[in-house]
C-alpha cells in the first residue's frame, strides 16, 4: 500500500528527502472515488516520475451550495487499492481543516478570463473553488509534473493558466480522457445514473463524434456545429442540453469560423439529477 498522509507536516519532510536525493515529483490531485481515467494518470506519473504522490481530498470550496458535496462518493478503501496498483508511493488525504485552516471563506486564487464562462456560469465560485485548492496542494507537493484529465478541459485551461500567470515551478501533462466500450467518458458521477439514463449517456460523445465528423468533411461554420451537437443531444430521451459550445482551445473564446483556428467542442448535459461533462478536438 502507499503511504497515507493526513497531515501536511507528515506529507513535507517525506517529500523533501526524496527530492533531495534527486527524485523528480510527480502529482496526480483527485476527489477520490477513483476509476481507471485516475488509474491513467497515476501510471504516467509512475512511469515519469521518480516519487508518485496523489491526493484525495473533497474539496468543498468548489462544490456551490446547491451542488452534491454531501452526495460526492467517498470511497477511500477502494481508492487506495487504485493507487496501490498503480504504484503511487504516497497518497495525502488531509481533512478539510487541515487545508482550510481559517475556515472556507479564506485567501482564494481566480483566473477571471475563463471563471464565469461554460461550466463557471453554471457553477459559480467553481473554478475558484478548484484553482485556490490545487494551488494550496502545489505549495504543500511541490511537485515537478502535475497530471490531469482532459475531461475536465476548463479546468485543465484555469490551471495551466494559473500556473503561468504566478509563474509557478510546476509542468502540467494533460492526458485523453478515458471512456467507457460506447463512448461515455469516465466520471465519479456516473454512478449516479439509473439503467434509463446509462442508456441515455453516450450522446454526449456521440454528439462531439458527429460534430468533428461533420467538421473533418469541411464545415467551418461555427453555429452550425453547435447546432449538430444541439439536435444529437435533444434527439435522445432524458437529456437536457446544458451548453453546447465550440470555443478557441486556449482562450476558450466562442468561434464563428473555424477556419485556421484549433477548436475544440464542449458539451454539458443533465440526465435526471446528474450532470455531464464531455468535450473534443475538432481541429488542433
Ligand atoms: O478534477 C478534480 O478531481 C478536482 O477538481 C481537483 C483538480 C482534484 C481539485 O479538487
Amino acid at each position: 500500500m502507499p503511504t497515507l498522509l493526513q497531515t501536511i507536516a507528515q506529507a513535507r519532510p517525506l517529500i523533501a528527502k526524496a527530492r533531495a536525493g534527486g527524485a523528480t515529483v510527480g502529482f496526480v490531485p483527485t476527489m477520490g472515488a477513483l476509476h481507471s481515467g485516475h488509474a491513467a494518470l497515476m501510471q504516467s506519473c509512475r512511469r515519469e516520475c521518480e516519487l508518485a504522490v496523489a491526493s484525495i481530498f473533497v474539496n468543498p470550496t468548489q462544490f456551490a451550495p446547491t451542488e452534491d458535496l454531501e452526495r460526492y462518493p467517498r470511497t477511500l478503501e477502494s481508492d487506495l487499492e487504485i493507487c496501490r496498483q498503480a504504484g503511487v508511493d504516497l497518497v495525502f488525504h488531509p481533512t478539510p481543516r487541515e487545508m482550510y485552516p481559517n475556515g472556507l471563506a479564506s485567501t482564494f486564487v481566480e483566473t477571471p478570463a475563463f471563471s464565469s464562462i461554460l461550466e463557471g456560469a453554471v457553477r459559480p465560485g467553481h473554478f475558484r473553488g478548484v484553482a485556490t485548492v490545487v494551488l494550496k496542494l502545489f505549495a504543500i507537493i511541490q511537485p515537478d509534473v502535475a497530471y490531469f484529465g482532459q475531461k475536465d478541459f476548463q479546468q485543465l485551461v484555469v490551471i495551466q493558466r494559473m500556473v503561468d500567470d504566478l509563474r509557478l515551478p510546476v509542468e502540467i501533462r494533460a492526458h485523453p480522457t478515458a471512456r467507457e466500450a460506447d463512448g461515455l467518458a469516465l466520471s465519479s458521477r456516473n454512478r449516479y445514473l439509473n439503467a434509463h439514463e446509462r442508456s441515455s449517456a453516450p450522446a454526449l460523445y456521440q454528439s462531439l463524434v458527429r460534430a468533428r465528423a461533420a467538421v473533418q468533411a469541411g464545415l467551418k461554420n461555427g453555429d452550425r456545429v453547435r447546432q449538430i451537437l444541439r439536435e444529437t443531444l435533444e434527439s435522445t430521451a432524458g437529456v437536457v442540453t446544458e451548453y453546447a459550445e465550440v470555443v478557441d482551445d486556449r482562450t476558450l473564446e466562442p468561434l464563428d469560423n473555424l477556419e485556421g483556428r484549433s477548436a475544440i467542442a464542449l458539451v454539458a448535459a443533465r440526465l435526471g439529477s446528474t450532470r455531464l461533462i464531455d468535450n473534443l478536438y475538432l481541429r488542433e
